[in-house]
């Protein structure tokens, strides 16, 4: 075993998307603060199904969960079904078989948007901001649900993600990947979701900026929103899960706290590069 790199690297090195004063996010007013008891809050629980109504099945007794308040993160390869996992769990794709709850309510056949109502949030892992509006614009849109004040929320978001308010009348199209990311994140935030469903929130950003979004994410995560992910930086990834699914062709293949995967010999040799 050599030594973990992530964990001496942690910190806050960028500078763009450093928070100084600390945690500022605060989850959902209204939702019950009950102590993890074990129960997922959201279960995409043995879902089968695949894209339109003839298309071959792409999950197959597929489950991902995440408990109340902690990250869980979905790796795999290239094509094993991870987005298709969250967006079946977003209500994008039609279940032959399965189900999806959340907070016990089993909430299969609602839309996205109905889900979005119940708290979830949502970001996919591409075209997830509108690049020809501003930021602000996108964190406004974030909010098209909300017919309450959300300007708190917005400070919320800013102080999670200073940069964005300093660039807040410029086209998120002319933002970093990792600022874009940023934008991203704020944009699904600004609906005060119970759950952050985000697919690949590092993809294409450096080290440095993969650590810093990390830290954001566990920031938002300890204001009691759950996260749901899929990553592509395995390891660094299953570093802060406090769950973690293998998925491979669709199906699990390894299930186990974020450290169990790590230590796995299997999951090391097969997914972590050893
Ligand atoms: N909109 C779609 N219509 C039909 N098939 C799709 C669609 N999106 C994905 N698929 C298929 O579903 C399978 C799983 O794709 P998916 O995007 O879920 O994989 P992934 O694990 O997220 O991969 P990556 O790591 O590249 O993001 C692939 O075979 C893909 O071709
Ligand atoms: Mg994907």
């Amino acid at each position: 075993m050599t030594s973990n790199p992530y964990q001496d690297d942690r910190g806050n090195k960028d500078r763009t998307i450093t928070n100084p004063s600390g945690s500022t996010m605060t989850a959902a007013t209204g939702t019950d603060h009950e102590m993890n008891t074990g129960h997922a809050f959201l279960i995409g629980d043995s879902m089968t199904g695949g894209y339109g109504k003839t298309g071959p099945d792409i999950l197959h007794d597929c489950t991902i969960a995440v408990n109340r308040g902690e990250i869980a993160v979905i790796v795999g390869p290239n094509g094993a079904g991870k987005s298709t996992a969250m967006k079946a769990t977003f209500g994008m794709l039609h279940l032959r078989e399965g189900s999806v709850r959340l907070g016990g309510e089993d909430i299969t056949d609602l839309t996205p948007q109905a889900r979005v109502a119940k708290g979830m949030g949502f970001v996919p892992q591409t075209s997830n901001i509108f690049t020809s509006m501003t930021v602000e614009e996108n964190l406004e849109m974030g909010a098209f649900i909300r017919t309450d004040d959300f300007r708190d929320t917005m400070a919320q978001v800013y102080d999670l993600f200073p940069i964005l308010k300093e660039k807040r009348n410029q086209a998120a199209g002319e933002l970093s990947g990792g600022q874009r990311q940023q934008v991203a994140v704020g944009r699904a935030l600004m609906t005060q979701p119970k759950v952050l469903l985000l697919d690949e929130p590092t993809a294409g950003v450096s080290p440095i900026v993969m650590d810093e979004l990390f830290d954001r994410i566990i920031e938002v995560a300890r204001t009691g929103i759950s996260i749901l992910m899929v990553e592509q930086n395995a390891r660094q990834a299953l570093e802060i899960a406090d769950k973690g699914y293998v998925l491979v062709q669709g199906a699990n293949a390894h299930t186990g706290t974020g450290k169990e995967l790590l230590a796995d010999p299997e999951v090391r040799q097969s997914f972590l590069g050893g």
